[in-house]
């Protein structure tokens, strides 16, 4: 049975988040500013916590906390893989932030390179898919970065875009799962076809989209995929899958002593137990909204992949209940779509087949991004974004910043109507009555 996100679930959900209903000095607040990083759940701090103070040995060695450190960072590896139906463990590699990640293959690709390829991406982008192929050229490894552009009026990435820009040189197509600023969603499965027929590398930055659904990379078929634990309700650091074979063909920069095979030869350094201890608690606490009355923490694998299959089902239907709230409003109240004054950039509606996050972004008519950010904390307290989200977006609007609410499961029906309200009477402001 799906367990449907309602007005009663969400109040045991929010009980999950310390931070849901109010700030830290106490205030009642709504937290919309999740694009930019998400409360922690209680059980992936727990779980840290546990971890940081028992654990806190080095791995390798014969002694109690030795072990248990070993045992925590595998056992973070095979949460990640079961969030990602990933073949194993020893195809997740953690690293400082998926930016400093995405370098690292970035370089490790480089190295295969004659410096005649093309990298295409999409418009769309953080600059953490950009840079690490922008320094590729600029090292001389490959030829060009190719932007395949979206539309603007609709703020959807046409997958024939990136097919146009591929050719024999192409050897990575690389792309967000979706727009941290748009929320548009990328059609993986489509794009890693194009990609998988032309021979290239298909890479997947989900750092947005990971809290927004299922993500499955043997259904995608991807080579490699990031994402970040901030994201997804844990602390920072950040993880990516990487197919068997590319991991063992590349050859990463390395120190010589460090492991020749696996996640190991890819990580710099000593490993963060309390990091993997985190995400193993986050990806168990998604797991308890699959099924909140059975023994927690699951099994790991196939009892922890099936209940994680059932939350993210409901997490999907209750944040497209949130989008549709935020869009089109209610009743009498006008929603992002209506409002007189606003313009909102991206998606004016959920694509039927690939969906949409629920990440809004946002301009009023005449109006500073910022001093708006300021009112909407100050007078309605709501956390509202206002920046330019290291994304491309925001200039190719011949904007600076944007203001960006982003919704997830633990956000109320109650706050979509609040930000609406606020945004209402806010743009009426300084407009004459007819
Ligand atoms: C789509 C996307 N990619 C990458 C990043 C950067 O991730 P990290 O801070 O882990 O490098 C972000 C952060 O906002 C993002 O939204």
């Amino acid at each position: 049975m799906l367990m449907k996100i309602d007005s009663r679930f969400i109040k045991q959900v929010r009980k999950e988040f310390p931070g849901a209903e109010i700030d830290p000095y106490g205030r009642e607040r709504a937290f919309l500013d999740n694009g930019a990083g998400t409360l922690v759940a209680i059980r992936s701090a727990q779980r840290e916590a546990i971890a940081r103070i028992d654990w806190s040995a080095n791995v390798g060695n014969i002694f109690i906390e030795s072990k248990g450190a070993e045992d925590t960072i595998l056992e973070g590896r095979q949460a990640v893989a079961d969030l990602l139906n990933a073949e194993s463990p020893d195809t997740i590699i953690s690293g400082e932030s998926a930016t400093s990640l995405l370098f690292g293959l970035s370089y490790a690709l480089g190295k295969e390179f004659t410096g005649r390829e093309n990298v295409v991406t999409s418009g769309f982008e953080h600059y953490t898919n950009i840079n690490p192929w922008v320094e590729l050229g600029t090292n001389g490894k490959i030829k060009e970065l190719r932007f395949a552009e979206f539309d603007m009026n609709t703020g959807e990435l046409d997958s024939k875009k990136i097919e146009s820009l591929i050719d024999s040189d192409t050897t990575v197509v690389s792309v967000t799962a979706a727009s941290n600023v748009l929320g548009s969603r990328t059609d993986l499965k489509k794009i890693a076809k194009i990609a998988r027929d032309a021979g290239a590398y298909f890479v997947v930055d989900a750092v947005h989209h990971i809290a927004h659904g299922p993500t499955d990379v043997r259904s995608i078929k991807c080579d490699a995929l990031v994402f970040s634990g901030y994201k997804l309700f844990s602390r920072h650091g950040s993880f990516m899958y990487m197919k068997p074979d590319l991991m063992e063909k590349l050859s990463p920069y390395k120190v010589l002593p460090s492991p020749k095979h696996g996640p190991g030869k890819w990580e710099m350094g000593t490993r963060d137990q309390a990091m993997f201890a985190a995400i193993t608690g986050a990806i168990d606490y998604i797991s308890w909204i699959g099924n909140p009355s059975a023994k927690y923490p699951p099994n790991p694998g196939k009892q922890r992949m099936s209940r994680l299959a059932k939350a993210f089902k409901s997490i999907e239907d209750y944040e497209e209940s949130l989008s549709t709230l935020a869009l089109n409003g209610r009743g009498r109240l006008k929603g992002l779509n209506d409002i007189p004054g606003l313009t909102l950039f991206g998606p004016k509606a959920i694509n039927p087949k690939i969906g949409r996050d629920p990440t809004f972004s946002f301009k009023l008519d005449g109006k500073d991004d910022r001093a708006v950010s300021k009112i909407l904390w100050n007078k309605y307290s709501l956390a509202v974004g206002a920046e330019d989200y290291y994304s491309r977006v925001p200039a190719l609007y011949k904007a600076d910043t944007m203001l960006r609410a982003t919704f997830v499961h633990y956000n109320a029906e109650k706050e979509v109507i609040a930000l609406l309200k606020a945004l209402n009477e806010i743009a009426s402001k300084g407009k004459k009555k007819r």
